[in-house]
């Protein structure tokens, strides 16, 4: 298998309720793969967003769909042909890390909904996933419908119409839905050619500049490392355009926050890139798709424990302007999505006032903002930690709505 094939292409969403199954089915999709990333970046990476690599392949000779597989070898004996290499994006599924699950995805090209048949339809979180898919223009959707071994026939059919009439008139009305048990691994072959057909991976031109957005990032030495062991900062995330290789200059913003004469300021940092690790590899030239480790020559001390998480890399002088205030044309919900029933606060969405913070998520970066005007569908927000980002950028808003932070719409970035 060439490296071309391996690298991933194309990030898929695993998005829904707590306890549907997500990482149960990215388990079931990607088990055989065993992940070879140095064991910091492991630990580190899958724990936040969990990103997981999978082969799709095809065995030739053999009928729709039970020629679509992850295994290498086919029932007839015959050598299976890879059509590509996805990776999963495995978002939080807890209502508390609804922020997270924005910043993935920013990063997603489409998304797999997990659907549990054993629950009425739809689960808090379910409603809160699908209507972020909608509001960040994720359209490619596959809903699993998971769990089916533990439900009888008449249950199943009951919840698959309860799933068609929750979509009906949403961004995923015309999503196949496919009844799946990642648990006994019942209907992966269906699953895997619903996302071949449903989820292309995106035209991407290579000439246009590398941009990145930073997910994670790490010191990756052991404690007590002598300074000519010492490697430099690690830092972890996801190609959207372009193409970085090895020996490239990389700029990343907004960078470090430094304090002179008592003044903070925000500095880019300048570096270069020294490794590349795309999916489970080492290559000299990573394209976007999938979870990509840069090793970089920036001091440690300034990537340890995701210091870089939310930032913007890319080739030195195209990244845009670092913001700490911005305006944005503002599309608000009418109601909040994903209140369980006993919660405290309106449910309907009021407008925006002047002096409320809210929380944005812009590209994988999280920052509170106060808002310092609002008007009619638009409002100037000073931000408590600056983002770069371009004008038309879309946001993420969420607003505390009794005990929490809940998404009420979509900024673009004036
Ligand atoms: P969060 O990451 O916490 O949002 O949860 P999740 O959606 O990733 O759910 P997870 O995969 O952790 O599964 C939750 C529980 O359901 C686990 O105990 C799984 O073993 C079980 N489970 C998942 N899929 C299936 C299935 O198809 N059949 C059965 N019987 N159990 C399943």
């Amino acid at each position: 298998m060439t490296e071309a094939n391996t690298q991933p292409e194309v990030n898929i969403g695993l998005v829904g309720h707590v306890d549907h199954g997500k990482t149960t089915l990215v388990q079931a999709l990607s088990g055989s793969w065993t992940d070879q990333h140095s064991e910091e970046m492991k630990r580190g990476i899958s724990i936040r967003l969990g990103y997981a690599d999978a082969t799709f392949r095809r065995c030739p000779g053999v009928d729709e769909p039970e020629c679509y597989t992850t295994d290498e070898e086919c029932a007839d004996g015959s050598t299976s042909e890879v059509l590509r290499t996805v990776s999963f994006v495995d978002a939080p599924g807890h209502e508390t890390l609804m922020a997270t699950m924005l910043s993935g995805a920013s990063i997603m090209d489409g998304a797999v909904l997990v659907v549990s048949a054993t629950e009425d339809v739809p689960q808090a979180q379910t409603e809160e996933h699908l209507m972020a898919l909608d509001l960040i223009g994720i359209n490619n959707i596959v809903i699993a419908q998971n769990k089916v071994d533990l439900v009888d026939r008449d249950r199943a059919v009951d919840n698959y119409e309860q799933i068609q009439e929750f979509v009906d008139g949403t961004v995923a009305e015309d999503a196949p839905i496919v009844p799946v048990s990642a648990g006994q691994e019942v209907n992966l072959d269906l699953l895997i050619q619903a996302i071949e057909e449903e989820i292309p991976t995106p035209d991407r031109d290579p000439d246009e500049s590398a941009r990145m957005y930073a997910a994670r990032s790490f010191d990756i030495n052991r404690p007590g490392a002598t300074a000519s062991e010492l490697k430099g900062g690690v830092v972890g995330g996801s190609l959207v355009d372009g193409q970085l290789e090895v020996g490239d200059g990389l700029e990343i913003r907004p960078g470090r926050q430094v304090e002179e004469e008592g003044q903070t300021e925000w500095r880019p940092l300048e570096t270069s890139v020294r490794s590349l690790q795309a999916g489970s590899q080492q290559v000299d030239i990573a394209r976007p798709g999938g979870l990509l480790g840069v090793g970089t020559g920036l001091d440690p001390s300034l990537t340890k424990g995701d210091a870089l998480a939310g930032q913007v890399a890319g080739e030195p002088g195209t990244l845009p302007p670092t913001r700490h205030e911005f305006e944005m044309q503002v599309d608000l919900l009418d109601r909040v999505v994903g209140k369980e029933d006993d919660e405290s606060g309106e449910s309907d969405i009021e407008e925006i006032t002047t002096g409320e913070p809210l929380m944005l998520t812009v590209g994988t970066a999280t920052t509170v903002g106060a808002v310092t005007s609002a008007r009619d569908g638009e409002c100037e927000v000073r931000l408590k930690r600056p983002v770069c980002a371009e004008a038309g950028a879309q946001i993420a808003i969420n607003r505390r709505v009794g005990a929490r932070w809940r998404l009420i719409g979509v900024g673009t970035l004036s």
